[in-house]
């Protein structure tokens, strides 16, 4: 079968990594997601154990239109009730740019219209379109003239992994943790400290990957369950074997945050977790910590847009002494949406990665600090 499995902009690679250690085929790197070739258990093992995955899709149709016509004859004549079975509700997620449609609500109400039409010529009554809580989610993209028709595998989007009970203020996307943790190439074995913890997004993710708790453990349901074709017996297995995977974490995982409300929320967020215990939660001001060697830091600071600071120069300043004074023999990987503050680091860093972080452009810096090269380092 043909997969389409979307991420996030600069997540491409590590969601292929991720793919090849699933053992898929045939995998090719697109833009904001990648394609590959799986059978129903890795469609399964997709949605329950990537990290770095949005959608799991299963193309059904692409086809080119010529009028406005031709989408409602292209997706009546697919055998919809080889994919949606009897009672079950209907959603299209539609992707619509090109100059074929003006408007991009049109295409999406014209292939309900075919779907329901064509179900209704099957079974005879009215299926039931809920945009909410789909049952079977669709996916539709159009661009120029070019149509593309695929089964949402997921329905909701991966990210959601059913553990952030609380969110304190801006709180990281998972996909997004989750995959700049496995672009520093952290493999849970060096001592990880996120001092900036918020509401404990990036010590989650990476108490999932130290003890490969899959993504979706807490997921209550994926929408190939309610799938025409859904094997239970081979979801069984994959969940199982997946679940008997999970090992115990072998190093030092700690969260602080300057605010006790942070720390509030980042206990609550672990708390379903398996070695949960492992994890070292508190309260504590960044700029009094004392430093370790040895650690991989990763930091989310406020950036001025969602958290306002007083003086954001000042504040990343201190930030660059503080790593430079107290933290040598330690690597610090921070993700920022203002490139001007970060400049105010006087650090530079040995990898800039571009990322999407809320819809904004962002970066993903890496910064080495090595004991007594630090001239070298620390000049900007
Ligand atoms: C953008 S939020 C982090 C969000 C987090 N990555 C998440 O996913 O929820 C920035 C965090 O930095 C914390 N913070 C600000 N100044 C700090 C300091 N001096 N020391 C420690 N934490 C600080 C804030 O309390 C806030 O929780």
């Amino acid at each position: 079968m043909d997969l389409v499995i979307k991420t996030m902009e600069g997540l491409e690679e590590v969601l292929a990594k991720e793919l090849e250690n699933l053992q898929l085929l045939n995998i090719k790197v697109l833009k904001r997601a990648v394609s590959c070739e799986g059978s129903w258990a890795q469609l399964y093992k997709c949605n329950y154990q990537l990290r770095t995955a949005l959608r799991v899709l299963l193309p059904i149709m692409e086809t080119q239109l010529e009028t406005q016509d031709d989408l409602y004859d292209a997706v009546y004549s697919i055998n919809w009730k080889d994919f949606v079975p009897p009672k079950k509700s209907i959603a299209i997620n539609g992707t619509i740019s090109g100059e074929l449609f003006k408007h991009s609500q049109y295409p999406v109400f014209r292939a309900k219209d075919a779907i329901v039409d064509n179900l209704r010529d099957a079974y005879g009554d009215r299926t039931r379109v809920d945009t909410r809580r789909p049952d079977i989610l669709i996916d539709l993209y159009i661009s120029d003239n070019r149509m593309k028709l695929s089964l949402d595998s997921s329905g909701r989007s991966l990210h959601l992994r059913n553990y952030k009970y609380r969110q304190y203020k801006a709180p990281l996307n998972e996909v997004l943790a989750s995959g700049i943790i496995q672009l520093a190439e952290w493999d849970g074995q060096k001592r990880f400290h996120d001092p900036m913890s918020g509401s404990g997004t990036f010590i989650t993710e990476a108490l999932m990957i130290a003890a490969n708790i899959p993504a979706g453990m807490f997921n209550p349901s994926f929408s190939f369950e309610n799938w025409h074709e859904f094997h239970p017996d081979i979801w069984k297995v994959v969940k199982e074997s997946a679940d008997a995977a999970i090992v115990h974490p072998e190093c030092e995982l700690l969260a602080s945050d300057i605010h006790p409300l942070a720390v509030r929320d980042t206990k609550k967020n672990l708390q379903k977790f398996p070695f949960r215990e492992k994890v070292h939660v508190f309260s504590r001001d960044f700029f009094t910590l004392p430093g370790q060697e040895e650690t991989v830091l990763f930091m989310n600071p406020p950036y001025n847009r969602r958290i306002e600071l007083d003086d954001i120069n000042l504040f990343y300043k201190k930030l660059g002494d503080q790593l430079k004074m107290s933290w040598s023999g330690s690597e610090a990987w921070i993700i920022s949406g203002n490139a001007e503050a970060m400049k105010n680091l006087g650090l530079r860093p040995s990898r800039r990665i571009a990322l999407n972080h809320g819809g904004m452009d962002a970066k993903l810096y890496k910064f080495e600090m090595y004991e007594g090269s630090k001239k070298a380092k620390y000049q900007v």
